[in-house]
């Protein structure tokens, strides 16, 4: 018995769920897992495709011996070589003394940066090169920053299977599932895809259409990507996700309200803008605590929604912390093309308005802060009202453009 699923004639996923890992790369949340996906063609030579984190490298390890039915394993291509999946690759290269690994230069130089042994067994490839292993042939396509610079894709020209790296990846284990049509992807998935993406992957959106153009020129019939399901149907569903997210571009008009308050006030504030919102019929709306809620689910929703209120309290004379920090987030991932409204609230000084604003102009490009702005001493009072009134006009007419 094992986890293995039969993909296509000759090709199989022999990787590994890995649901004890908490925090993927030790900083974004994962409470429905990951999965390490790697894909073994067994063809006139057996071709292994990437492998899995070393936390589930025996799982893999017990896949591909099932599958190889005591035959040799010939080639490891390494797509990409980011532990979460080359780090089980020594092991199968123990295991397997004949195989040789296929990879792009730099990714042999990380190999060797990580120590691991692949002298006199390195095939290195480049950009369009093909390989056949007997009735499949493969062509290699180099995705630098798809999501490091070594990176490449591979792309089976005999059964139009795209490995695909990185790209059209999710977050979340894959319970005996493996195919998109086996999930019900836009209701329980697409978060977590999102999440993973701009996450993962965000900054790097012009990296991300170069690959998406190259893509289109080839017949894909599936995408077999390191995490999440396999794609087989509707590809076009998650091609156009991915243009989006690589674009910049919001998926939904709509507001996200994210806030920060220390003893509930501008909690209420933002609770005040929502609804004001909702009486004039805007109900797309999502409400968050930035300091309860992880930066990557902000960073995520920020990808979705076409405009973003900030509300913060002022903390030492700046933007509180957390606030700043998501942010910096949105700044370091490239994040662009919003308009955004903004909430500042102040005891002894008002301050984080103006602040907020000043870090989005110069940091955030292509962004519009909306001069409608809600400006509170400490606690929302009836003074108030004509300015929740202006920023929710404000909003809705941007909306409505
Ligand atoms: Fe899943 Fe960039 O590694």
């Amino acid at each position: 018995m094992s986890s293995v699923r039969k993909i296509t004639e000759d090709l199989y996923w022999v990787g590994a769920n890995d649901n004890r890992t908490h925090l993927f790369e030790n900083i974004h949340p994962i409470p429905r897992g990951v999965s390490y996906n790697a894909y073994l063609l067994m063809d006139k030579k057996t071709v292994l495709f990437d492998t899995v984190d070393w936390s589930v490298g025996r799982e893999l390890i017990k896949n591909i011996k099932e599958v190889l039915g005591g035959k040799e394993l010939d080639y490891l291509v390494i797509n990409h070589m980011e532990p979460d999946h080359a780090a089980s690759m020594e092991e199968v290269l123990i295991r397997y003394p004949k195989c040789k690994v296929i990879s792009t230069e730099k990714s042999f130089m990380f190999m060797h940066q990580f120590g691991f042994d692949v002298e006199g067994r390195k095939v290195e490839v480049k950009e369009g090169d093909t390989m056949n292993f007997g009735k499949h042939t493969v062509t290699f396509v180099a995705a630098p920053m798809v999501h490091w610079p070594e990176a490449m894709v591979t792309f089976d020209t005999t059964d139009g299977v795209l490995f695909s790296a990185d790209a059209f990846g999710s977050f979340g284990s894959l319970d005996g599932k493996l195919f998109n049509d086996e999930f019900n992807f836009d209701r329980d998935w697409i978060d977590d895809a999102r999440r993973y993406f701009t996450n993962i992957v965000g900054k790097y959106g012009p990296f991300v259409q170069y690959l998406l153009k190259k893509a289109s020129s080839v017949p894909i019939k599936m995408f077999a990507p390191l995490h999440g399901p396999v794609w087989r149907t509707d590809l076009g569903y998650y091609l156009d996700k991915h243009d989006k997210w690589s674009r910049y571009e919001p998926e939904e008009k709509g507001v996200l309200i994210v806030y920060a308050s220390m003893y509930g006030n501008t909690e209420a504030a933002a609770y005040t803008l929502a609804t004001e919102l909702a009486k004039k019929g805007i109900t797309n709306t999502k409400v968050y605590d930035v300091s309860k809620t992880h930066v990557s689910y902000l960073v995520a929703e920020a990808f979705k929604y076409s405009h973003i209120v900030l509300a913060s309290v002022t903390y030492n004379l700046e933007i509180y912390p957390v606030m700043y920090d998501f942010l910096h987030h949105l700044k370091s991932l490239n994040f662009q093309k919003r308009t955004f409204g903004l909430l500042e609230n102040g005891t002894w000084a008002i301050k984080s308005g103006t602040l907020m604003k000043d870090y989005i102009e110069e940091n955030l490009k292509e962004c519009l802060v909306l001069g409608e702005q809600v400006s509170i001493n400490s606690a929302e009072r009836d003074a108030n009202v004509p300015e929740f009134t202006a920023l929710a006009d404000a909003l809705v007419d941007s909306l409505n453009k």
